[in-house]
């Protein structure tokens, strides 16, 4: 006899996507419907629920009781359900009883429940009395799924439709707005979702949060649906007092609202922004930004809680906890940046946010706010892992961001009024280079106290604004921490030289004597990565020429002396204050520097003193000690320990990539800058073996894979990849360098970033990238600051370059960095051509590529993918992750689409024959092969 394992396997498709085909359910496509209809006739199959049943020879039946409101959402769980379900060989009948024909029907006379099921789920529906007493009498084991109803006994499953409300709300408050109106499902309606009554309680709470109040003549209640929506938006315009925007107690009602505000001609966001609640499947098309639930992840976990009763296992005494997953915001154009409002230029909105009493408040809550709880935003659950294996993070360097009071240097509170810029581009995190209180001999990386804020960057109070701000949009925070040097201005440094050879304060640092007679010369060979011996000498309190103290970097930034407790001891305690104002985690700075071999050997050769150990030979004394494992072991304890997933990333330039998955193991750090990958060439060659090697390396200790192609330390992409492929990677360019073709060097970041986008894991982007920034290679040099220009004798350019602060606005001074025409860095010219506002909106510009493949990546979910190769002619990488091909031709010739491939996104255009040019990233569905199920 055919079994439906032969017709799925026919098929291409899984075993729970034949059994939907075959039922009709709405959640399979038609393309695979058909699939599944031939591959069936073919193998002459009948899906009577006596020919399905399942594996292990055990069969049953589950019912499933769903409403027609909120299709997706119902959709969603049952097709997850049954995924579980199918699998321990059990069949699901569902009973719709929510359609409007349905209305005078009674459920259980229709379904006659005692003589066919095993167990009962029910999906979003509320119960009536009647029906609830039918439901005990039968003593079924069953579960609930935000449904409005408690079953007694039966576990119950369902999100904070409370906190969701709130969020959906929140984002609208953080983004200005005032006047807001709320369209909900009415709970006269027999059908209404009993959620949309909490989901409109949220948005109570949240506006008596700002201290305003609801009003009435904002509120209007209609169907759930968008139906409900639409005229439920029509009746609210027809008030004549209009809201600038509207929050919608489900999408479908949201989606109804912006229809309705599209006909009466109300540009949405310009005039009326709307938020919905659910992430139904057509929000992203629809672009609509929403508070999202983890229906797939309800479904798994209510049939898994059938499986134990159903089994026979008896259930545990006493009523079952509610289980309540949480929510999160998915912003999208709906909502909009808050530049976009009508007739608020950017400026003035900017400073609206800033001032407002609600917003100010943020920054006077009390430093422990966050102590102990989960941070109070909606934040993504992730059903294949945690959020950091999948996010892509975006690199702020606050300098050079934005600067709100025209002194020429970026703030934090120039940080917090571009937030949106954030939301908007499609990041998941930002991370903070550093902002602390420093004699910014090295930008900042030398901190002289790791619990404050320069005032160059601020307050501590911004710094606190700022994690409020970023967290009501959804945003994580990871700050960095410098642990391997402090600044030669930190109190420990002062008190070292204070204190004499011989005083104990030396052991925080690496202090030895000199070598020769009159210990004149450094203890020994060692270089400072930016140049010069690594060792200086000091003049001892009583005016002789004393000691030497170590510096790996500037003489402004001594290396700590890692055997110290009280050294391991400070740091935890500052990782604890972070961690208590709400960050996210750590970006961890040279973190295969902290332990020194003991010995302090001379090494040789000395000429690549910033990498770690190459692929052979010895480890140089300085980098990759096996010792400093112990110390994120540590730091991991502390990080476990709050709630929350809260990360450490090393920045740690050690190769091969097995060597660098030791700081990734399972109880150390979470992530590690992938520098081989930014590092690889451009070749089709060099990038498949840097993919599929870093893939393996990560995967071995089971980390999540990052990909990096810019940062503040490296020529940037757009400019670095012109440069001859295989070039080694220079330190800096200058005006009497060649200067590498900006034209070539755009076009292969684009495809390269494309590339990276579609790859699973964490994805790093460096502020400004997102614009096509490139290097600025015609720096003057009197106006360089990175320490590697004076230190290396002006033999290397240094840093400067890929810092230059970024340009928002074409016509504006500094190009809207700033209010006025200062810059830390002189700007190019060249600036203007790369602003924001020149770009946003324009198709086919390099932020709206980023925009849309951020997208993409996300809705693809290809973060939690996997690469699988194709056969791809010489010169071109070809894979899938998921249900999605991608394709970069690094060859010289262009070539042809796949057969029947559809184009989804492109890094850019293709030629007329409608081939893949040379350094051109496309992203595919597949035409003729058969889809994923
Ligand atoms: C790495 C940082 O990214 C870089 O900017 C800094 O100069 C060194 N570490 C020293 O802290």
């Amino acid at each position: 006899m055919t079994r439906i394992e032969d017709v799925a396997r026919l098929a291409g498709v899984s075993t729970a996507t034949v059994s939907r085909a075959l039922r009709g359910l709405p959640t399979v496509s038609e393309t695979t419907r058909r699939r599944v209809l031939l591959a069936a006739e073919q193998l002459d199959y009948s899906a009577s629920p006596s020919a399905s049943r399942l594996a292990g020879g055990k069969t049953g039946t589950v019912a499933v009781i769903v409403p027609r409101i909120t299709p997706w959402f119902v959709g969603a769980v049952v097709e997850a359900a049954e995924e579980v379900l199918h699998r321990a060989g059990y069949e699901l009948l569902l009973y719709n009883i929510g359609g409007r024909e349905h209305a005078r029907h009674r459920l259980l006379h229709r379904a006659n429940l005692p003589k066919r099921v095993d167990a009962v789920m029910l999906v979003a529906t509320p119960l009536g009395t009647d029906d609830l007493a039918t439901i005990a009498s039968l003593a079924l084991p069953g579960v609930t799924v935000s449904s409005g109803t408690v079953v007694p006994g039966w576990p119950s499953i369902r999100i904070d439709d409370l906190a969701a409300g709130r969020t959906a709300t929140e984002h609208l408050l953080g983004l200005g707005h005032r006047r807001i109106a709320c369209i909900s499902g009415d709970p006269a309606d027999e059908y209404a979702h009993p959620a949309h009554l909490e989901r409109r309680r949220g948005y109570q709470e949240a506006l008596h949060g700002r201290g305003m109040l609801p009003e009435p003549r904002l509120s209007v209640e209609n169907r759930a649906d968008a139906e409900g929506g639409r005229l439920a938006t029509e009746e609210l315009l027809a008030r004549g007092d209009r809201p600038t925007a509207i929050f919608a107690s489900c999408d479908e009602m949201a989606m109804g609202a912006v229809n309705a505000l599209r006909t009466a001609g109300v540009r949405v966001p310009q005039e009326i922004s709307v938020v919905g609640i659910d992430n139904h499947d057509l929000a992203g098309a629809f672009g609509l930004s929403t508070v999202a639930q983890p229906a797939a992840e309800q479904g798994r976990l209510a049939a898994g809680t059938l499986l134990g009763p159903l089994a026979g296992r008896s259930r545990t005494d006493g009523e079952p906890t509610p289980v309540i997953l949480p929510t999160w915001l998915v912003p999208r154009d709906s909502t909009g940046p808050p530049g976009k409002t009508e007739g608020q230029p950017v400026r003035a909105r900017r400073e609206s946010i800033l001032n407002t009493p609600d917003t100010m408040s943020e920054s006077h809550l009390p430093a422990t706010a966050s102590t102990g709880t989960e941070p109070d935003v909606a934040r993504r659950p992730d059903p294949a892992g945690p959020w950091w294996r999948h996010a892509v993070i975006y690199q702020i360097y606050p300098r050079s961001f934005a600067d709100s009071d025209g002194d020429g240097i970026g703030d934090l509170p120039g940080i917090i009024a571009r937030l949106d810029h954030l939301v908007e581009l499609g990041v998941d995190a930002v991370w903070l280079s550093p902002f602390y209180p420093s004699p910014q001999a090295d930008a900042g990386y030398d901190v002289a106290d790791y619990r404050d804020v320069d005032p160059i960057f601020g307050r501590l109070a911004d710094a606190d604004q700022l994690l409020a701000a970023a967290r009501s949009r959804g945003l994580r925070v990871l700050v960095d921490l410098v642990p391997n040097h402090t600044s030669s201005a930190h109190p420990w440094f002062g008190a070292a030289l204070a204190a004499g050879p011989d005083g104990q304060e030396r052991a925080r640092y690496v202090f030895r004597d000199g070598r020769g007679p009159d210990g004149a010369e450094p203890p020994n060979d060692w270089q400072s990565v930016f140049g010069g011996p690594a060792w200086t000498r000091v003049t001892e309190p009583d005016g002789r020429p004393g000691q030497w103290y170590l510096h790996l970097f500037d003489t402004g930034q001594p290396d700590l002396n890692w055997d110290r407790p009280e050294v391991r001891a400070e740091f935890v305690d500052i990782l604890r204050y972070w961690l208590d104002r709400g960050v996210d985690g750590f970006r961890v700075d040279v973190a295969h520097g902290l332990v020194k071999q003991a010995d302090l050997a001379d090494w040789r050769p000395q000429d690549e003193p910033v990498s770690g150990p190459g692929t052979e030979g010895p480890r140089p004394p300085m980098w990759d000690q096996d010792g400093v494992h112990e110390i994120y072991r540590d730091w991991r304890r502390v990080l476990d320990s709050y709630p929350g997933e809260r990360i450490l990333v090393a920045e740690a330039w050690v190769q091969p990539a097995e060597r660098l998955a030791a700081y990734v193991r399972p109880d150390e750090m979470h992530q590690a800058f992938n520098f081989e990958y930014l590092e690889a060439s451009w070749s089709a060659p060099a990038q498949y073996a840097v993919i599929t090697r870093s893939l393996a390396a990560s995967a071995a200790v089971g980390a999540p894979t990052t990909w990096v192609l810019s940062n503040h330390d490296v020529l940037r992409h757009a400019t670095r990849l012109a440069l001859p492929v295989g070039t080694p990677r220079p330190r800096g360019i200058g005006v009497d360098d060649p200067q590498p073709d900006p034209v070539l060097g755009l076009r292969r970041a684009r495809a390269a970033t494309l590339l990276m986008l579609s790859l699973p894991g964490s994805a790093y982007l460096y502020q400004g990238e997102e614009l096509g920034l490139p290097e600025h290679t015609t720096l003057p040099d009197e106006s360089r600051q990175d320490p590697t220009w004076a230190r290396s004798g002006h033999a290397e350019r240094g840093r400067d370059g890929c810092r230059v602060p970024i340009p928002w606005e074409a016509d504006a001074p500094s190009y809207g960095f700033g209010p006025g025409d200062a810059s830390w860095l002189p700007q190019p010219t060249l600036w203007a051509e790369y602003a924001l506002d020149r770009q946003r909106g324009v198709p086919g510009s390099t932020y709206e590529v980023y925009r849309t493949g951020l997208r993409l990546r996300r809705e693809l979910r290809l973060g939690t993918g996997s690469v699988y190769w194709l056969e791809s002619p010489d010169g071109v990488l070809y894979f899938r992750n998921g249900a999605l091909r991608v394709l970069t031709n690094f060859g010289a010739d262009p070539v042809e689409l796949p057969a029947g491939a559809e184009l989804v996104h492109a890094s850019g255009p293709l030629d007329p024959d409608g081939r893949v040019p040379t350094d051109v990233t496309v992203w595919l569905r597949p035409g003729d092969e058969p889809g994923e199920a």
